[in-house]
């Protein structure tokens, strides 16, 4: 279920004190337009008014007319209430600025989508059922909107197959992670697919079980060292050599 949108915008005036002080009045107004719909059948216009910290009146286009809740807020929302002119374009918000700025920003942005990039990784066990597992993570999309699946030999895994939520990165991107718990098998094929609206076909990656990361690099250090000890014995075989010759003269 998507989150709803709100597009907000807050006007603030401060009012200096006549005094000149640092310390102010704020007369602070924010409006609100909030829906999830993509037709947006359920927009709603909320209108703010505050003084200082306090809310005193309140719009909301499902309700159709102002709330007071202080005592000036209630005398003022009367006089608005009043005011068929005024009431009548407050409702009309609702179309003229809510839904005209959100088709807006529909083709703008909430249209647009952006493939997501795939890795695909070996993870290190934490007491499972199988001793190995693979992460196929995917990074960057936009929408939330995808599809990651497991195929082992041409057939599409169900089982032991765990995957996070579409997280949002806090940047409109978001990245998800699904992991799959097997045992290996020699001569096997497994392979991840990721297929998103901002894909024209989906993404296959395909696990190279020779080599994963931290064993090549175990190899590389269990390499460097055989090197080092080689020419450290040849060193030593050589001044050995060289020590006896000598005694013997
Ligand atoms: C607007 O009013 C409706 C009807 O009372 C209510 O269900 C909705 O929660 C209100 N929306 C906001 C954001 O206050
Ligand atoms: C609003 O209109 C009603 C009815 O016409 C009237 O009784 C009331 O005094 C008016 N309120 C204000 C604040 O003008």
């Amino acid at each position: 279920m998507s989150l709803p949108m709100v597009l907000s915008c807050h006007l603030i005036l401060m009012l200096s004190s006549f005094t000149g002080a640092a310390n102010g009045y704020y007369e602070h107004r924010w409006t609100k337009c909030i829906h999830s719909n993509r037709d947006f059948s359920d927009m709603v216009f909320i209108d703010n008014y505050a003084f200082n910290k306090d809310v005193d009146i309140h719009f909301n286009s499902t309700v159709g007319y102002y709330v007071g809740y202080t005592e000036h807020g209630v005398y003022n929302s009367q006089l608005w209430n009043n005011d068929t002119n005024l009431l009548q374009q407050e409702r009309a918000q609702v179309e003229t600025y809510c839904k005209h700025n959100a088709e807006i920003r529909q083709s703008a942005i909430a249209d647009k989508t952006v493939p997501p990039k795939v890795k695909l990784s070996s993870v290190t066990q934490a007491g499972g059922r199988h001793p190995a597992v693979l992460m196929c993570s995917a990074y960057r999309f936009y929408p939330d909107r995808i599809s990651v699946s497991w195929m082992r030999d041409g057939e599409v895994v169900k089982s032991d197959v765990t995957s996070t939520e579409e997280m949002p990165n806090g940047d409109w991107y978001y990245q998800i992670h699904s992991h799959l718990e097997y045992t290996p098998k020699s001569g096997e094929k497994i392979s991840c697919a990721v297929d998103h609206a901002g894909l024209t076909k989906p993404i296959i990656i395909d696990w190279d079980p020779s080599l994963s990361e931290p064993e090549k690099n175990k190899i590389a250090i269990g390499a460097s060292g055989l090197v080092l000890g080689i020419i450290i014995a040849a060193a030593g075989l050589i001044y050995y050599k060289k020590k006896s010759s000598g005694q013997w003269k």
